[in-house]
């Protein structure tokens, strides 16, 4: 159905109305839609624009239609231009000319934005709630293997040994850092723009603020003209939908590196791998991989956003209906690859013996000996030189650091005696690592039960504002 018209001499070229249409994409908008016109209908009608009669049939074939698209039995016609113009032909339908009546005081511009809002508020809860599932699988496993020692890595070479739990748990707090920055964007996004218009207000006794409270917004909109241009929120969002992409793709690149046989430290579980179609003996950490991959898509949907918005003038102008699709499409990612990735990682076992042999290798424990030499007050240069001297030492004899006799350490530095060896343990260098934050087990047993019961705290908060939000829908 049309909207728009009589100023014209004939509708619009087929290749016009096939580009113009965006109904077979924000047809998801619908739900959210009607319940922006409930909150508008509900404006018109304490201000008498709508009488009383009118506005009770108005409200009751809208939920009439809300039934109809949640059951699938409305749906848009290929003539539909998009989900505004199908939602008013299913009204009229109904109601026959009062059916436009929501038309007045407001645009699809300051509506559109409105929707879309909504849709971004309800699916960043979702998201977030996700996350928050992440992370209680990620710091559950992470429980499990606290007294564990791994080699930890810098440029993918054994660095310093550490725990195995500490190694896991790094992932949750990146994770906890989506979750404020969804929070922070909550702040800003939860703006209504109903009432703005085309773009400058509205001669009508509208209420925005009304119609915001209406909606579960914070607030209303300060200027129109900014109100129906606006796109940040999408963009942010899709910058935190990236971000969130970008952690998971650094857990999938280190499952992916645990699994292969050289390594052979992850297990993981069957369910969470997929098979070669060629080679039968093939188990692939495909989940982990997607994960990687999806990443692209993510930062992707971020850039073209932004691009879309750069330079474009105020206020609305049709590229703007360019902002949805890459929302829709993150968020859809993102939903497919959060409960993999937490049944993947809540799956895999490690190998506890393996990581454990491999932790002190590749001389992982030569920084105790720099240690060992400042704490005898040697200065960290001539430390670092004598601890280097004993791995050459060790290179060229085929031994370990702590396998050098007492003679040779003397000989490398006069205050590196034989008490060194007694550091040169991964339990010795583990437990060393007091610094709050640090790798020491007794340490990461209490960053892991904090990070837990922030998680929780946070379940909490998106189960409070979700249950909020799906009350604001159904009223
Ligand atoms: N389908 C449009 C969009 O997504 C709705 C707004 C159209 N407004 C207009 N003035 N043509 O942005």
């Amino acid at each position: 159905m049309a909207l728009w018209g009589a100023r014209f001499s004939g509708g619009p070229a087929d290749a016009v109305f096939a580009l113009s249409r965006s109904a077979h994409f924000d047809w998801r908008l619908a739900p959210y839609d009607i319940r922006s016109s409930l909150a508008h209908l509900s404006v018109l009608e304490s201000s008498k624009l709508v009488t009383k009669n009118d506005a009770a049939a108005i409200r009751g074939a809208l939920k009439e239609l809300a039934a109809q698209v949640s059951t699938g039995t409305f749906v848009a016609e290929s003539s539909d231009e998009d989900v505004h113009s199908a939602l008013e032909r299913g009204l009229t339908a109904k109601l026959g000319p009062i059916g436009s009546a929501l038309r007045a005081g407001r645009s699809r511009n300051d509506q559109v934005t409105t929707d879309l809002r909504l849709f971004a508020i309800d699916h960043m809860l979702e998201v977030a709630h996700l996350v928050t599932e992440l992370n209680s699988s990620i710091l559950k496993k992470a429980g499990e293997y606290i007294n564990d020692s791994a080699p930890g890595f810098t440029h993918i070479q054994h660095a310093q040994p550490v725990s195995f739990g500490h190694e896991l748990a790094k992932h949750a707090h990146a994770f906890a850092r989506d979750l404020d920055r969804i929070n922070d964007w909550f702040k800003r996004s939860s703006v209504s723009s109903l009432g703005a218009g085309a773009l400058a207000g509205s001669s009508l006794p509208l209420d925005p603020a009304h119609t915001a409270k209406n909606l579960g917004f914070e607030s209303s909109f300060a200027n129109s003209i900014d109100a129906v241009s606006d796109r940040d929120y999408v963009a942010e969002a899709l910058f935190i939908c990236a971000t969130i992409g970008l952690h998971l793709s650094r857990i999938g690149e280190e499952w992916v590196l645990w699994a292969s046989t050289e390594f052979a430290w992850a297990k993981v579980a069957d369910e969470y791998s997929t098979g070669s179609s060629i080679m039968p003996q093939k188990k692939n950490p495909d989940m982990a991989e997607l994960a990687r991959g999806k990443s692209g898509r993510l930062i992707g949907n971020l850039v073209s956003v932004m691009t879309m918005l750069k330079g474009l003038p105020f206020a609305y102008n049709r590229d703007l209906q360019e902002d949805k699709e890459p929302l829709f499409d993150s968020i859809d990612t993102l939903l497919l690859v959060l409960p993999a990735i937490t049944g993947m990682v809540a799956t895999t076992d490690f190998d506890r013996a393996k990581m454990a042999l491999a932790a002190p290798t590749g001389f992982s424990l030569a920084t105790e000996i720099a240690d060992y030499l400042v704490r005898k007050n040697v200065p960290f240069s001539s430390a670092h030189e004598s601890a280097g001297k004993c791995v050459a030492l060790c290179e060229k004899t085929s031994r370990q650091l702590h396998e050098l006799t007492d003679a040779e350490f003397l000989s490398i530095h006069p205050s590196l005696d034989g008490g060194v060896r007694a550091v040169l343990t991964v339990a010795g260098a583990l437990n060393s690592r007091t610094t709050a934050g640090g790798t020491a087990p007794t340490l990461v047993g209490d960053q892991i039960k904090n990070a837990l019961n922030e998680n929780q705290a946070q379940r909490k908060k998106i189960a409070d504002k979700q249950k909020a939000f799906s009350e604001m829908m159904g009223a």
